[in-house]
């Protein structure tokens, strides 16, 4: 039987393009995603149909949060299993902290313990800098961990999940990589982040509304850097904890001011007030992704918001109608 890759969260943002460049390389993959409506869920719906068209791939639509969710995956072959699957978004968590506990903790806990259960080689997982709060700038990873205090019910959640994987894995054979995104931007982008929704509000001439004086900078990252380095984490002889982001940060007014450039309109900026204390600047220490597997990323952000707003130009047809939602 062939060996074949499960990846969770497909249809979603970074699921989808980890999925897309597995298919690429002929790796047989399962996919599995709830569907769930914690933004537009036509855009999941798109994704899914693009993978959809290729032979290797295999759709289950699972709510993993189910105990048994996975049962019938169990005769298949897995050599490894990446946990996309999440609720994400900062804001939206302190609104409906239910959901987020049932998909991020019980989720979590559900895929690690199948892991164990039927002895899968690896599973990487997806965790996020939305951990680290406001605990500082160039940030290593586990050295710091006693020191972090999730600031949301997202990152709690996701912290949760992490800890439950050690816990549940330790002494197993299961190698468990966990891999903290930083802000992930790109095509197929989630409607409910900033890139995307300066985008489409640029574009179609609409109040560009954002919280704050938008000064606060951000370690946006694009996704085909995202996706090179989950790829180069499969095969590692231990368990790792990675930062995942870009270690050069620009402001929301920078990225807005490239927006302006590619799209050749004005944004009509409106400053909120911040809803919530996210931290100014989150930059990634990336010395330990560095000498594990070699990564950094490589895309600039000028490359990547002219590749996002080509994108979204070319699509326009459905996604000047999507709703976009705030993070
Ligand atoms: N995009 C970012 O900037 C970023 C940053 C840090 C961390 N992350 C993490 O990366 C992962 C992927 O994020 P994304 O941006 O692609 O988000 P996304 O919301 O686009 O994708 C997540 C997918 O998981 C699915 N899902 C949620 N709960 C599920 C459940 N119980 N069962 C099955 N499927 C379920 C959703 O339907 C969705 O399609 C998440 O774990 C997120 O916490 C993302």
């Amino acid at each position: 039987m062939d060996k074949k890759v499960v990846v969770t969260g497909c249809s979603g943002f970074i699921g989808f393009h980890l999925s897309n460049s597995l298919l690429e390389a002929d790796i047989q993959v399962i996919g599995i995603d709830s569907l769930n409506s914690a933004y537009d869920v036509k855009l999941k719906q798109k994704r899914l149909e693009k993978l959809d068209k290729n032979n290797n791939f295999t759709f289950f639509n699972y709510n993993l949060s189910q105990e048994d969710s996975l049962n019938e995956i169990k005769k298949y072959d897995i050599s490894t299993i990446y946990h996309m699957a999440a609720r994400a978004g900062v804001r939206q968590s302190f609104l409906d902290p239910q959901s987020y506990i049932e998909d991020n903790t019980y989720a979590t806990a559900n895929v690690v313990n199948f892991c164990k259960e039927i002895e899968i080689p690896e599973i990487i997982l997806a965790s996020t800098s939305s951990i680290y709060g406001d605990s500082g700038e160039n940030l290593m990873v586990e050295e710091k961990d006693e020191k972090i205090k999730p600031p949301s019910v997202y990152a709690s959640t996701k912290l949760s999940g992490e800890s439950l994987s050690k816990i549940i894995l330790e002494d197993t054979n299961t190698n468990l990589i966990i891999s903290r995104f930083f802000t992930v931007y790109g095509p197929y982008g989630r409607p409910d982040m900033s890139i995307l929704r300066f985008i489409h509000w640029i574009i179609n001439e609409e109040k560009v509304k954002v919280f704050g004086n938008g000064e606060q900078q951000r370690s946006f990252t694009y996704i085909k850097d995202v996706v090179d380095a989950l790829r180069r984490m499969s095969g590692l002889e231990n368990s790792h904890t990675f930062n995942v982001g870009s270690n050069i940060t620009v402001s929301l007014n920078e990225v807005i001011k490239l927006i302006e450039e590619f799209t050749g309109k004005n944004a009509n900026i409106e400053n909120l007030e911040r809803a919530y204390k996210d931290p100014d600047v989150v930059r990634p220490n990336l010395e330990k992704i560095n000498e594990a597997i070699g990564w950094e990323p490589t895309t600039e952000i000028q490359e990547g918001i002219e590749k996002t707003v080509s994108w979204y130009k070319e699509n326009e047809d459905y996604l000047k109608d999507l709703v976009y939602v705030n993070e």
